[in-house]
């Protein structure tokens, strides 16, 4: 397997600099950049919380990596005026964990659980009464036959966030009385989050600049700050730390990322696919062997914005590409995909 550092992957990585994505978090409502439905769907419903005197209710916040969920439940507890609790579903193995936050959150506190579908099952059976009515029957002692103490709490909003929706059992997407779906950006919007995000890190950018950063970020916010970083060093030490268009495309174009935000595992993939394979179908296994990277990295990692540009098309046969990837990479279709073959989920 070859060790890549990976700049377009839309989860954290370990090369990126967390203090400095808190930091450039927008902390209201006025600051979010794009996501205008949700936006303003959300204000309307803290509005009338406020109004009545009530915590906001329950919410869920769902959708692909790095689009800013995190951020805007930080954000509903600025807006709401009160404290948040953040911690993520696997950290929360026992009702015992859970059990602890209960406890230390105030009256209409937030409590943000982040990969929410992760929840093990008995944690969340554990939850649904809690988030119902704000009761909890909890056995503090340890011996065997003791009477398990009725808790009564204050209510709180509960706020989830998740990648996999799907993964959410019924009962659990049930309780939530608000659900929002996030979507990717438009270059325009990201143009404006690095514009953004460079003034407050103090880096002097021009509108080219910006746009050619955005176009590149595959739709997504954390993908933006985190090449506007690079195009910030390499501005930095081969210029006079200005960005302009024509620097953030020689600081993008060594880092292997192309106008389209591929890199070269996405581009490796493409040519195996299209090269090896003839266009597919060819099943994932026998790329991920020939690319020479673990087939989950490839699922994951690789295959939903290929999926989502409409590059590659995944059928029962294996993976095909499109004429569109063929294009991109310059080369000649020897052999369309085939329209007429059965198309899986997604
Ligand atoms: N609407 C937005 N406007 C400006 N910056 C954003 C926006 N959404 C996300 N970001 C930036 O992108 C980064 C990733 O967002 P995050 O909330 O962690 O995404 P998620 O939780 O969906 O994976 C954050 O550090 C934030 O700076
Ligand atoms: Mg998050």
């Amino acid at each position: 397997m070859l060790m890549r550092k990976r700049w377009v992957v839309p989860t954290p990585t370990e090369n990126d600099d967390e203090q400095m994505l808190v930091a450039l978090r927008p902390r209201n409502l006025d600051e979010y950049i794009g996501q205008r439905e949700v936006v303003e769907r959300l204000r309307i419903a803290i509005e009338a919380a406020k109004q009545r005197g009530e915590p906001l209710e329950h919410l869920l916040l769902y959708g692909p990596p790095g689009l800013g969920k995190t951020t805007l439940a930080h954000i509903v507890a600025n807006e709401m005026g009160v404290g948040i609790i953040a911690t993520t579903a696997p950290s929360l193995e026992r009702a015992g964990d859970v059990m602890g936050y209960l406890l230390s959150l105030k009256r209409g506190e937030v409590l943000f659980v982040d990969e929410v579908h992760r929840l093990p099952r008995h944690v969340e059976e554990f939850l649904y009464p809690v988030l119902e009515m704000f009761r909890v029957d909890f056995n503090i002692s340890k011996r065997p036959g003791a009477k398990p103490h009725r808790f009564e709490l204050p209510p709180f909003t509960f706020i989830g966030a998740t990648t996999k929706a799907g993964n959410l059992s019924k009962p659990m997407r049930d309780r939530f009385g608000l659900k929002f779906r996030l979507d990717f950006y438009s270059v325009e919007e990201l143009a404006q989050i690095v514009k953004r995000a460079a003034d407050l890190l103090g880096v002097p950018i021009d509108e080219g600049g910006a746009n050619e950063i955005a176009r590149r970020s595959r739709g997504t916010p954390r993908i933006a700050n985190r090449l506007l970083r690079r195009v910030r060093d390499y501005a930095q030490v081969k210029s006079d730390g200005k960005i302009n268009a024509e620097i953030a495309r020689q600081a993008l174009t060594i880092e292997g990322i192309d106008e389209l935000g591929l890199d070269q595992l996405d581009r490796d993939y493409l040519t195996v696919l299209i090269c090896e394979f003839n266009g597919g179908p060819a099943g994932l296994e026998a790329i991920a062997a020939m690319v020479q990277e673990d087939a989950r990295t490839l699922e994951e990692m690789v295959e939903p914005f290929l999926l989502q540009i409409g590059f590659i098309r995944r059928t029962h046969q294996g993976r095909v590409a499109t004429v569109k990837a063929y294009q991109h990479l310059g080369l000649e279709p020897t052999k369309l995909p085939q329209p007429s073959l059965p198309l899986t989920g997604n």
